[in-house]
């Protein structure tokens, strides 16, 4: 089915299941622990093995080296695999990385090894007697340092034009009566999700299975077959459940090129999973950025020149970090240019981190926006007010398809009490605690693709549905559950839904925030033709058959859903493609962010007391599930504001605080009482879903509500993240 003309009314519109806080249909099984994940397969690869990835000891060079003799003769050991015995192998799609180097080393903990014994401990204590000889070479490491190297990059896949300037933003910004010019830097940052990358790998002559934990497993067939220079064909992948991906599971990373060498290398099926304190230099994170801001204004707060650069640095082939992007549209404004630079890094790969180039952009743009509504003496939640758009400022030719960015504000304004914060900061105090007020505004983009989706209906009336979309905690199994009923006519207990099989029909997969929208959309074309093949099984007109509480109408006729399967299953199979409409208008989600703050006037200890969010994200399919992906984000807002940082150690080229006690995210003592409202909203240019995503809207903003906040209480203006309490000092 082609999307090529905004929605008219379709079934899902009855909103009977649909837009209901439904429970995930999945989660007693996490409850219960019986959700199997990647590592957990083991009576399906009876006899196997496991296997331990080395990690280069370097941060920049070469293998001079191996000796495996000791590693070889280790107790248990059954194969060791290295680039010297590996076979060719390319790289993927996606990342940059190469998933198993040698004899060059790009970066610190870059796979060079995986060691395959009979017990884990086995893999491991043999692979500390791998001898690999090193030569370093001096690397790249200091962004600052590098950052006048910098070129502009090609435009990407994904992100905004490297480059772009509209009206005169040199002269406008020269002319402006009231001007900011401040440089924002923020820090590299890990997704440090729950359950570590991890792969059971099990070949079967040339075919390859792999049971992984990947959020695009078409991207993952692609790339895996890619590396190992294998057909398309011959890779089958299983994702059911993921424990977290936030961008940094998107494909294939080295534990699962480990775990398919492996395996090959063993004969047997081969289990490992990366251990965490080789994940945070192993695979990719949020690359660090250094960006400048410059706004001007005329002396009523209207804004007449925007500017924003930002630099980052990757390794060889990898992305910039899109900071501008969320510049380019979320303020009017006739004068305005962006350009992204990008140097040579020679740390792990900078790549997809939960609302890659908005989050890091807006954790600058929108402090810059605080300091220009003082300079103005103008109401920060107004100074944003009066600069509000409805036609896309990158491009004036089109509109946003719905922006509610002004509802936002406004509701949030009244809900968190705005009214209780004094412009001059320090004012509010409570005992030995500063209190402070701050807000910003969020915008994301709301991406939607192609996505296919298999129904199947059997005559006790159960619909099945299969496809190769993921759940990577978000609910997509309940939102896919609840489209299915909602347009079959029955509740969600009658529906099966089957994901994370690259098996079944090919979907969007789950990332940046066009998961939720682009799978039940494929999930909505496919439930169309099952639709017709019921009506006619029944010799009903499709177009005057109706479907509800479990039974199928036409006329004055109504008969069971079950009965159009009784001599066998209906099946129905469909992919929803898109046609022009997210070029003749901006799809964006929106939001606003409120903090308040208290800060120890001795200590300069900072916590977070109250957060609100309010977003505008389309159709909101599951207001319970959502609600869940704005409050998580909010909370990785709080780490991002006061505590994520990578520290790298610039002269030997590594992050430092590789592991989950050294690299800080905040713990439920820090989570305060947090308010999410979730706006009616209906966009019937996305798809017939009308939805939009909202995972990663929920992120955006937050960490400089937070640092605005914190100026609020204390007079101090912090311009590196994260806000620690020695920069209040
Ligand atoms: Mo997202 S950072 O594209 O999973």
């Amino acid at each position: 089915m082609k999307f090529d003309k905004p929605a008219g009314t379709n079934p899902i519109d009855q909103m009977k299941v649909i837009g209901k806080p439904l429970d995930r249909i999945e989660g007693p099984l996490k409850t219960t622990g019986t959700a199997k994940y990647a590592y957990e397969y083991n009576e399906l690869n009876k006899g196997h093995a496991y296997g331990y990835v080395v990690g280069a000891a370097i941060g920049k060079g070469r293998i001079d080296s191996i000796n495996q003799y000791a590693a070889k003769n280790a107790p248990g050991v059954l194969a060791i695999v290295t680039y010297e015995n590996a076979g060719p192998l390319q790289k993927g799609k996606f990342y940059a990385d190469k998933l198993l180097a040698g004899p060059d080393i790009d970066h610190y903990h870059q796979a060079v090894a995986v060691i395959v014994a009979e017990t884990f401990e086995q893999a491991r204590s043999a692979a500390a007697l791998l001898k690999i000889t090193y030569t370093r070479v001096k690397g790249s490491f200091d962004l600052e340092a590098v950052k006048d190297s910098a070129i502009t990059p090609q435009a990407g896949q994904f992100g905004p034009p490297p480059q772009t300037e509209l009206g005169d933003f040199e002269g406008a910004f020269a002319t402006a009566a009231v001007k900011l010019d401040e440089t924002y830097t923020t820090p590299d940052q890990s997704h440090a999700m729950m359950e570590p990358h991890a792969a059971f790998a099990r070949w079967n002559g040339d075919k390859l299975t792999c049971w992984c934990s990947i959020q695009q497993l078409n991207w993952g067939v692609r790339d895996l077959a890619n590396v190992l220079g294998i057909p398309k064909e011959n890779v089958r992948l299983i994702s059911s459940f993921i424990g977290g991906g936030f961008g940094g599971k998107g494909t294939v990373l080295s534990d699962i090129v480990a775990a398919s060498l492996g395996a090959r290398a063993a004969g047997r099926p081969v289990k490992l999973t990366l251990q965490r304190p080789l994940i945070f230099n192993n695979t990719t994170h949020r690359p660090a950025t250094i960006q400048r801001i410059r706004i001007g204004a005329a002396t009523d707060g209207t804004i007449t020149a925007i500017g924003h650069e930002s630099w980052s640095g990757n390794i060889a082939g990898g992305r910039t970090e899109s900071a501008t992007a969320p510049t380019r549209s979320l303020y009017a404004g006739a004068n305005r240019m962006s350009h992204l630079r990008l140097a040579v890094l020679d740390l792990a790969e900078g790549n997809a981190m939960r609302a890659p180039g908005e989050a890091s952009g807006m954790m600058a743009l929108e402090i810059a926006m605080d300091e220009m509504a003082e300079k103005l003496k103008i109401d920060p939640v107004e100074f944003r007010i009066h600069n509000d758009t409805q036609v896309d400022p990158s491009n004036p030719t089109r509109n946003f398809s719905t922006r509610q960015l002004v509802k936002c504000l406004r509701d949030g304004a009244e809900k968190f009490n705005w009214k209780r914060r004094q412009a001059i900061p320090g004012s509010i105090r409570e005992g030995k605690w500063l209190i402070g007020i701050g807000v910003a505004s969020a915008i994301r983009g709301a991406p939607i693709t192609k996505s296919a989706a298999r129904v199947r209906l059997d005559k006790e009336g159960m619909i099945t549905v299969e496809t190769d979309m993921t759940d990577i905690g978000t609910g997509s199994y309940t939102i896919i559950g609840q489209t299915a009923a909602e347009m079959m006519g029955v509740n969600i207990e009658k529906v099966i839904v089957k994901l994370g099989d690259s098996a079944f029909p090919e979907s969007s997969g789950s990332g940046g925030q066009w998961g939720a929208a682009s799978s039940t959309s494929g999930v909505y074309a496919a439930c169309v033709k099952l639709r017709e093949s019921v009506a006619r099984s029944f010799g009903f007109d499709p177009e005057k058959t109706e479907f509800s509480d479990g039974k199928v109408h036409s006329g004055n006729r109504s008969v069971a859903l079950g009965d159009a399967a009784k001599t066998g299953d209906l099946f129905a199979e469909d992919e929803m493609t898109y046609g022009e409409l997210s070029k003749q208008y901006a799809q964006d989600t929106f939001g606003a962010h409120f903090v308040e703050v208290a800060v120890n006037m001795y200590t300069c200890e900072i916590r977070v007391r109250r957060m609100l969010a309010v977003c505008q994200a389309g159709r909101i399919l599951n207001p319970k599930s959502a609600r869940s992906q704005v409050v998580g984000a909010m909370t990785m807002g709080v780490g991002a504001a006061l505590m994520e940082d990578l520290v790298v150690d610039k002269s030997r080229g590594f992050f430092v605080n590789h592991d989950l006690a050294g690299y800080k995210v905040p713990v439920h003592a820090d989570i305060p009482y947090q308010e999410v409202i979730l706006l009616d909203d209906v966009d019937p240019t996305m798809s017939p879903m009308k939805a939009k995503g909202i995972g990663e809207l929920g992120l955006v903003g937050v960490a400089a509500a937070i640092a605005n906040a914190v100026y609020n209480a204390t007079g101090v203006r912090v311009r590196d993240y994260p806000i620690t309490l020695d920069k209040l000092l």
